[in-house]
C-alpha cells in the first residue's frame, strides 16, 4: 500500500510517497481504510524533530485520519467493519501514523464519524477542536459566567476556542483582524478587539482565562489582564522562544500560567473530547474550516507550505491515490 514516509528526520523534502507492508492488526485494533488526514502544525514538528517523540518505522507522518473499518482485531466489539470512524492521535508515541491507505489503530483512541457529516470537513477540524476541548474542560475547568480572552481568534484553533467557550456559558472576549470582527461575533464572542493594538487600551475587561493562539501577545501583557487566581494557557511559543513577566505581581496576585500539548493527552482525555465534540459536529458546529484538499503525492510541498505561513487560512487535508480530490 502507499504512505507518505520519512527516513530520518528534516526538512518537508523528507517526506516521501512509497510502497510499504500493510499494517499487521494487533489485538484490540481496528483496520482503517484511510479517506482523508489533516495536516497538522506538529506534524512538521515530528517529522522535523522539533516534538521529540517515538515513532513506529517506517515513520509514517500525520495523526488525524478519517477513514472505515476494514477489520476488527478479537476483543474489539465497539465498531464493525464499514463504520465511518477518525482518530486523533496517529502518528507520534509508537502509534503508526496516518498518511497511509490503511492503518492499523487502537479501538480506545477512535471514535464513530456522525451520521451525514462531511468526512474531510470533520478531520479537518478534530485535532484544534479537541485541543479547544480539553483546554477549556480539563486545564482551565472554565465555568459558566467565567470571563475567557482569546487571542488570534479567528485562526483554526481560536475558533474553535471561541465556539467550545460560548458554548460552556463563559463571556468570550476575542481579539482578531478587524476583516475577521463578524466571523467571531458570530461564533460566540461578545466583545471583538484588533489584535492590533493592545487589550488593555481597548477594554478595561479583567479575565479570569487567558489562551494566545498566536504566540504573539508579551506574557505580561496577558498576566496583568487577569484578575487574581486568574490563569494563562500557553499552548505555543514566540518566535524567540521566551517571554519575560512581572514576577512579584504574579504571585502575589496568586496567578498561574499553565502549559498543554495535544501530544500528552491520556486516552480518558481524548475520549472525553471526542465525546463532547461528535454531538457538535453533528449538529454542523464547528466544521467551518476552508479546505486545501491534496493527494498523498503532495505533502512535502503541503509542509512547507505551512511551515512558512503559505496556508492562506486553509486547512490541508491529504488525500490517498484511491480517493477523488
Ligand atoms: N499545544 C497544542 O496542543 C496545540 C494544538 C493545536 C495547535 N497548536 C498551536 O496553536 C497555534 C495556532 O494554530 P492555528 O492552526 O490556529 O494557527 P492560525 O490559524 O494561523 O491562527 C493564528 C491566528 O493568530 C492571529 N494573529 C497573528 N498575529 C497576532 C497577534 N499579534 N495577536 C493576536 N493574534 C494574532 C492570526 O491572524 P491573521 O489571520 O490575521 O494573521 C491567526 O488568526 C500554532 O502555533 C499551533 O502549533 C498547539
Amino acid at each position: 500500500m502507499q504512505a507518505v514516509t520519512f527516513e530520518q528526520l528534516g526538512g518537508p523534502e523528507a517526506l516521501r510517497l512509497r510502497e510499504i507492508d500493510e499494517p499487521q492488526l494487533r489485538a484490540n485494533q481496528v483496520l482503517v481504510r484511510v479517506q482523508a488526514v489533516a495536516v497538522d502544525h506538529v506534524d512538521t514538528f515530528v517529522r522535523s524533530g522539533a516534538f521529540q517523540t517515538a515513532l513506529a518505522t517506517p515513520h509514517v507522518v500525520g495523526r488525524d485520519l478519517v477513514g472505515t473499518v476494514l477489520r476488527v482485531a478479537a476483543g474489539v466489539t465497539n465498531f464493525a467493519v464499514g463504520d465511518l470512524v477518525w482518530t486523533n492521535s496517529a502518528g507520534y508515541d509508537g502509534r503508526m501514523g496516518a498518511t497511509a491507505e490503511m492503518v492499523a489503530v487502537a479501538a480506545d483512541r477512535l471514535y464513530p464519524v456522525p451520521c451525514g457529516v462531511d468526512a474531510r470537513q470533520l478531520v479537518a477540524a478534530v485535532h484544534s477542536a479537541a485541543t479547544a476541548a480539553i483546554v477549556l474542560q480539563d486545564v482551565m475547568q472554565l465555568t459558566r459566567g467565567q470571563a475567557i480572552l482569546i487571542e488570534g481568534a479567528a485562526g483554526n484553533v481560536g475558533r474553535k476556542f471561541i465556539q467550545l467557550a460560548h458554548q460552556l456559558g463563559a463571556v468570550v472576549t476575542t481579539t482578531s483582524a478587524a476583516r475577521d470582527f463578524d466571523r467571531c461575533r458570530q461564533l460566540g464572542s461578545e466583545l471583538t478587539l484588533d489584535y492590533h493594538e493592545p487589550v488593555a487600551s481597548q477594554c478595561d475587561r479583567q479575565f479570569d482565562h487567558i489562551i494566545d493562539t498566536s504566540g504573539k501577545v508579551p506574557l505580561q501583557a496577558n498576566l496583568a489582564a487577569l484578575n487574581q487566581g486568574g490563569q494563562v494557557t500557553l499552548i505555543t511559543a514566540p518566535a524567540d522562544n521566551h517571554f519575560t513577566f512581572d514576577v512579584r505581581q504574579f504571585y502575589m496576585a496568586q496567578k498561574q500560567i499553565s502549559g498543554f500539548v495535544i501530544s500528552h493527552a491520556t486516552d480518558d482525555q481524548l475520549a472525553r473530547a471526542a465525546k463532547w465534540l461528535n454531538p457538535q459536529f453533528a449538529a454542523g458546529a464547528l466544521l467551518e474550516d476552508d479546505l486545501n484538499c491534496q493527494p498523498f503525492a503532495a505533502a512535502a510541498e503541503v509542509h512547507a507550505a505551512l511551515e512558512q505561513g503559505r496556508d492562506h487560512h486553509q486547512r490541508f487535508v491529504l488525500v490517498p491515490p484511491t480517493e477523488k480530490i
